[in-house]
């Protein structure tokens, strides 16, 4: 599959997304799943400019900490900033002030090939727009961020074919993405997600325009990455989600680029 890339721009487009672009030279070493993860983040603010004005998307006053075990939803209607946060805290942009830091090292001085690392060694992403290669398998969308991990997984296969059959689409393995419906790509992007075991799971509205049978399965396999070690960080505003019980540890609900409030943890 590797060398497909070179002639793919969508393969290119989805694996810059996640790992930033490919250099084969030597990377640094990938932490252990099981290791604990810690994110804490201060002060943080996020402004765009949008013509001549200045939108100011996030400001947070205090610091925040984000554990591994834990699952922390971040609420809040559309435009309060969640996805800015996400966005943040996946390496994918960079705040305009404040801190942030993983596993006490500084995140903000990181060139944009060493957020790549910090994407590829230890993030996974549930896309809210899924971030999937139209014409490839379910197979090979699942494995393609295995087969490009740092550490390249000998049982990459099992382990995507796992993840497939966990979000109960063992029989479609070999369809083409684009011949699924809305809710399948979905779960074909949480399979993605799942196989990479990170430390670190970021999902974006991961229920939106789903059933409620199909974002029950969501919500269970989420919190088992939870349980398994990964740190889980979920935005959403869907009310299913938001009143799932033994779902979050701590829902943490934005307004207006503020916390308005924080309950559990
Ligand atoms: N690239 C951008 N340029 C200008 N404004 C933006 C940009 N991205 C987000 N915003 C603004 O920042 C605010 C927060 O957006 P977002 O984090 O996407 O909200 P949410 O995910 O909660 O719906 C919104 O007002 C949005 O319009
Ligand atoms: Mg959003």
């Amino acid at each position: 599959m590797t060398s497909r890339v070179a002639q793919r721009p969508d393969i290119r487009a989805t694996l810059h997304r996640l790992f930033g672009w490919l250099r084969p030279a030597a990377e640094p070493a990938r932490p252990a799943c099981s290791e604990a993860l810690h994110i804490r983040i201060d002060q943080l603010s996020r402004h765009y400019r949008s013509g001549r004005d200045r939108v100011t998307a996030l400001t947070l006053a205090g610091t925040m900490s984000f554990r591994s075990g834990e699952v922390t939803v971040i609420a809040g209607r559309s435009g309060s900033g969640k996805s800015t946060l996400l966005n943040i805290l996946g390496a994918l942009d960079s705040p305009s002030g404040g801190e942030f830091q993983i596993d006490g090292g500084c995140c903000l001085s990181l060139s944009s090939w060493g957020k790549a690392q910090v994407r590829r060694n230890n993030i996974a992403f549930l896309f809210q727009d899924g971030g999937l290669i139209e014409r490839m398998s379910v197979l090979d969308n699942v494995l393609l961020p295995l087969r490009f991990c740092s550490d390249r997984h000998a049982n990459a296969v099992e382990r995507a074919r796992a993840a497939i059959e966990a979000v109960e689409l063992g029989g479609k393995a070999n369809r083409l993405v684009h011949c699924l419906s809305g809710g399948e790509r979905h779960r074909v992007g949480l399979a993605r997600a799942l196989a990479r075991e990170a430390r670190l799971l970021i999902c974006d509205e991961p229920t939106a325009a789903l059933d409620a049978t199909t974002s029950e399965l969501v919500l269970r396999l989420l919190r088992k990455e939870a349980e398994r070690g990964a740190c889980v960080i979920v935005a959403s505003h869907d009310p299913i989600l938001l009143k799932a019980s033994h779902f979050a540890t701590r829902t943490i609900t934005f307004e207006g680029g503020r916390v308005q409030s924080i309950e559990g943890g």
